[in-house]
């Protein structure tokens, strides 16, 4: 059984949480211009709504929302079934990262990071899941990261966070797939964003959010599980993954200067 892809986005409804910069942005600004109906979220107005201008009249949806508010995530959920009765594709993009240690590891961000990168795809899956399963149609689609593959350095929170997403995800998908709801986990490597813009060292591999986007959308049009990309970097860290533990130590301490 192969679960279902997205032919079209033209005509299709759907919500963009994490569209104000980076990833996300560049996803929505490409889903409108294939002619889809997306709802666009985030905390910054402003961006938003300079997405949603460039945009035909009705085509765009503001929704600002903080993804660790259960009350806001269900209120913009609403005015996307009055608005459109139903939706098509939740694509949550919307993520934290800030480098962390174990020498200086801080629990009041450590929490912030769960909150936002794990447990913000939860509620919104939570919103929509229902209605998905009742028609017996829609996709998932969550961007977690290779930094949840296993353990990295800088990222003591947002690895875990991540590798939390991997594990909903597969969870998911095994729920799913016979109810008819698609799944797509995506995990990118480094990507030349806001985000990314604070690291010190030199990125290997390195893609534009546009580049980015465009693998997301063909991975979810074609009904991918597993979307990760650049293959070249992504490939090479599945393989690090299931080496044994002290041949997977030793080449990151060999190899990774960070
Ligand atoms: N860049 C990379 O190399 C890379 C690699 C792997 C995975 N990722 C993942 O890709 C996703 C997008 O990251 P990016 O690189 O595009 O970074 P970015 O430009 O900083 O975008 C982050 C997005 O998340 C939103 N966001 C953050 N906290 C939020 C909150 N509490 N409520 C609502 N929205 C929130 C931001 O919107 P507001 O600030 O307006 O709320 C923004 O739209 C993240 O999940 C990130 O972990 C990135």
């Amino acid at each position: 059984m192969k679960q279902q892809g997205i032919v079209t986005f033209s005509g299709k409804r759907i919500w963009v949480i994490g569209a104000s910069s980076g990833i996300g942005q560049a996803c929505a600004k490409a889903l409108l211009t294939a002619g889809a109906k997306v709802a666009i979220s985030g905390r910054r107005v402003e961006q938003l709504n300079a997405l949603a201008n460039n945009a035909l009249i009705d085509q765009a949806l503001v929704l600002p929302l903080d993804v660790t508010n259960n009350l806001q995530m269900n209120q913009a959920h609403q005015m996307i079934l009055e608005q459109w009765g139903g939706l098509d594709l939740l694509l949550f993009v919307s993520g934290m990262y800030v480098p962390m240690r174990a020498d200086d590891f801080n629990i009041a961000l450590a929490e912030q990071t769960i909150d936002t990168n794990l447990l913000g795809p939860m509620r919104a899956v939570a919103v929509v899941l229902p209605a998905m399963l009742q028609a017996h149609t829609g996709h998932l689609a969550i961007v977690g990261s290779v930094a949840g593959y296993s353990g990295l350095p800088k990222a003591l929170a947002y690895g875990p966070s991540k590798a939390g997403i991997i594990n909903f995800c597969e969870t998911l998908y095994y729920d799913l797939l016979p109810q008819g709801v698609s799944v797509h986990m995506i995990s990118p490597g480094f990507v030349a964003t806001e985000a990314t813009a604070q690291n010190d060292f030199e990125m290997p591999a390195l893609i534009t959010a546009e580049q980015a986007a465009q693998e997301i959308l063909q991975g979810i049009q074609a009904g991918e599980f597993d979307i990760h990309f650049p293959k070249r970097f992504s490939g090479f860290l599945k393989l690090l993954r299931i080496l044994p533990y002290p041949l997977y130590f030793w080449i990151m301490r060999r190899f990774v200067k960070i």
